[in-house]
């Protein structure tokens, strides 16, 4: 705990009296704005090679070592880095392990981890004990032990972690966060989210492109279905929470004021990828054999300490367009993202719904207002710029991240909580203290500026 008091008191000494304006807004002002970041990139595969192009097109970051054991993706990442016009970095992947030698160079003050999900928390680890900056996917952790060894490195090392999850960032989402800080929903009570995303054609494919032919997984498939698919094979549990969850947890305190005290979670049966193996491969395909454990609609129930509850739900292997459900409700009204609509008693007409198109303008985050022009290009509707921006801002000041180690530990915990409350029908499970009692006094971080 003395070294995490000790890099507490150094981070805030750090944070003090900063210009903390994005090396974007490029303000003379800013004391970090000659700063470079000296960044490595652990997994460029799809979403890595996303992050690789938005670091890559800052003038504040130089991309030093890259590692993948695909060496068709370094290929692409190496392409990449030739066409900005950029000296070629480092590169490793001969083997999995090869990324601990990244990890010793001196020239990498910052790591963003991209791979499974089974390598993350061992490759969060490793990086956080080698003094780096740790940007980490999403979900951060899949196991209890996991949880508890991103919070416990993080804090005996000092080395600062950051969840990557992306939809923070989300242009409706910062505007509703804005709503929330500025008490337009009043004192908040009940929210909704989860991932609902057709993944089918992602889970399964042909082994040669990663989206949209073929029912192949494992080492027949290439990109996600390489792994994401096993999951979905051995586990009943929401293997994917951090996008519905992250955004609400930040909405209500959560780690900071708040926490998460238990939940309960109900699987239905899984019927959805089977079906799909069938209709594209045929019955007789192998993996039609196969007897998919992970229910296809998931619903978890979380509550928090001041009273909320939280509805998540991970509902991949059925036909449906995507939506990550938002709803988020406070005494004065809600907003329900199905359906783009807005209630406010007194400001809305009685009993009826706003679109909520008004008041996501009205309130559209300082952030969004500055940058989203800039951010539209970078990925997902610009989220992916403000989380990579965020990453970096954080990493050159080397200060605590607004998505830190408790919050990748807390959000991700449900994956093992929710797996075992369904196996032991529904029965509710505590979530550990990850701050160990300090979410008490811990502060909200500020979100409401429009630096980074
Ligand atoms: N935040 C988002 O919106 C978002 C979107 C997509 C994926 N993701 C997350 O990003 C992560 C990666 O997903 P993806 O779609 O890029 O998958 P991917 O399969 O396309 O990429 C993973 C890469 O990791 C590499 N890899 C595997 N083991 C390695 C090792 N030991 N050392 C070095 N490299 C290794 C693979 O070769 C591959 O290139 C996952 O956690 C996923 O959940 C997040």
């Amino acid at each position: 705990m003395s070294s995490r008091r000790d890099f507490i008191k150094k981070s805030a000494i750090i944070g003090t009296g900063l210009a903390m304006s994005p090396s974007l807004s490029f303000g003379a002002t800013d004391p970090f704005k000659d700063k470079k970041l000296k960044v490595g990139l652990i997994g460029v595969g799809l979403r890595g090679t996303n992050h690789l192009n938005n670091v890559l097109l800052r003038d504040d970051v130089i991309v030093t070592a890259i590692c993948d054991v695909d060496p068709r993706r370094i290929k692409i990442a190496l392409d990449r880095v030739d066409k900005a016009g950029k000296k070629k970095p480092k590169v490793f992947g001969n083997n999995d392990l090869d990324y601990r030698n990244l990890l010793e160079l001196k020239d990498v003050d910052a790591v963003i981890i991209s791979t499974p999900w089974l390598w993350h928390t061992k490759m969060a680890k490793d990086s956080m004990l080698a003094g780096k900056y740790t940007g980490l996917e999403v979900s951060a952790a899949n196991t209890m032990e996991e949880c508890w060894d991103l919070v416990n490195t993080h804090e005996q090392t000092g080395s600062h972690l950051m969840i990557l999850e992306n939809v923070n960032y989300r242009r409706d989402v910062m505007a509703v966060l804005n709503m929330v800080k500025q008490n337009v929903f009043g004192e908040l009570v009940h929210f909704r989210c989860g991932y609902q995303h057709d993944l089918r054609f992602v889970k399964l494919n042909d082994g040669k492109s990663a989206y949209g032919k073929g029912v192949e997984f494992g080492e027949k498939g290439i990109s996600e279905s390489a792994w994401r698919t096993q999951h979905s094979l051995l586990r009943n549990a929401d293997v994917y929470p951090t996008h519905g969850v992250g955004p609400m947890a930040t909405m209500c305190n959560v780690n900071r004021g708040n926490r998460f005290m238990s939940l309960t979670s109900h699987a239905t049966k899984g019927i959805g990828i089977h079906n799909y193996i069938v209709k594209h491969g045929g019955e007789d395909h192998p993996n039609a054999k196969l007897k998919f454990k992970q229910g296809d609609v998931i619903t978890t129930t979380i509550e928090t300490a001041n009273g909320e509850t939280i509805i998540v739900t991970h509902d991949c292997n059925l036909p449906r367009p995507y939506s990550l459900g938002f709803r988020v409700q406070g005494a004065n009204g809600l907003w329900e993202k199905d359906g783009d609509r807005m209630y406010i008693e007194g400001k809305s007409k009685s009993h009826r719904w706003d679109d909520s198109k008004e008041w996501l303008e009205k309130y559209d985050h300082p952030l969004w207002k500055k940058y989203g022009e800039h951010a539209q290009g970078a990925g997902h509707g610009g989220m992916d710029f403000f989380v990579i921006n965020s990453f970096v801002e954080s990493a050159k000041r080397n200060i605590a991240p607004p998505l830190d180690a408790y919050d990748a530990a807390a959000w991700s915990a449900i994956t093992p909580l929710s797996e075992a409350s369904i196996e032991n029908n529904g029965e509710p499970q505590d979530f550990p203290d990850f701050t160990r009692g300090m979410w008490v006094k811990r502060k909200p971080y500020n979100w409401i500026k429009d630096t980074y």
